[in-house]
């Protein structure tokens, strides 16, 4: 498999700021991948909360130790990709239906790196990403005319042979495009967050406090705000 090198940097640059002994978050997706490896090279005793299955399975063949939630109160470094992101630190995530779990383990972090292509910083959420949305396939029908009684474009995900998409916790994703993207992303995520049936939405606000930004000559650049 071909390597990203701007992905690369991004995952080395975030490896790098990993220290013996810590508790991490692990991300999920592509870049995530390249963490994982850069990680698993520098041979620390280090363990981690995984944030999907997959990446249970990487940590596995790449002898990266688990935790589960229940045996730490606060991890030390949570690591993970984005769709999108604004210079504020807010992001989109769940492209690859990891975003329950993804933000359970973010808000478990004293420090949230995410790690991205610089492509993905936008001017605004939304622009150019779908807003995924975790909703309980119970409430697939209702939660979805409520979205479009708003306007909304919603889709459901599906995999490439048109079976229903479910994501590790069994639940279905409604893909959800805002007409000119997401003028207020906290609103946005409250408002979504409270139709009932909805489990969580990909919009993070105040979770991440760095961002570390790689490009194909393998320059990062970083963007933080203050620690929570
Ligand atoms: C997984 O559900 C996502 O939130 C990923 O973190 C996000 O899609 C970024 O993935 P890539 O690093 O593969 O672009």
């Amino acid at each position: 498999m071909s390597v990203d090198p701007a992905k690369d940097a991004a995952g080395r640059a975030a490896a790098a700021l990993v220290e013996d002994g810590m508790r991490l978050g692990l991300g999920t997706g592509s870049t995530v991948d390249r963490f994982l490896v850069a990680l698993a090279e520098r041979g620390l005793d280090v363990a981690g909360v995984p944030t999907s299955r997959a990446t249970e399975q990487r940590c596995a063949e790449l002898g990266v130790r688990l935790l589960h939630p229940a045996e730490v109160a606060q991890l030390d470094l949570v690591v993970d990709g984005a769709d999108e992101l604004t210079s504020d630190l807010v992001l989109t995530k769940g492209g690859g239906g990891a975003l329950l779990r993804e933000k359970v383990v973010a808000a478990m972090g004293a420090r949230f790196v995410v790690i991205a292509t610089v492509d993905k910083l936008v001017p605004r959420l939304g622009d150019t990403f779908a807003v995924p949305v975790e909703v309980v396939p119970f409430a697939l029908a209702p939660v979805r005319r409520e979205l479009e009684q708003e306007g909304l474009e919603v889709r459901e995900r599906t995999h490439a042979d048109g079976a229903s998409y479910r994501t590790d916790n069994g639940n279905a994703i409604l893909d959800v495009r805002l007409d000119g993207g997401l003028e207020d992303p906290e609103q946005a995520d409250v408002w979504l967050t409270m139709l009932p049936g909805v489990v969580t939405s990909g919009i993070f606000t105040d979770l991440a406090t760095d961002a570390l930004l790689g490009a194909a000559d393998g320059r990062v650049e970083t963007l933080s705000r203050p620690v929570r």
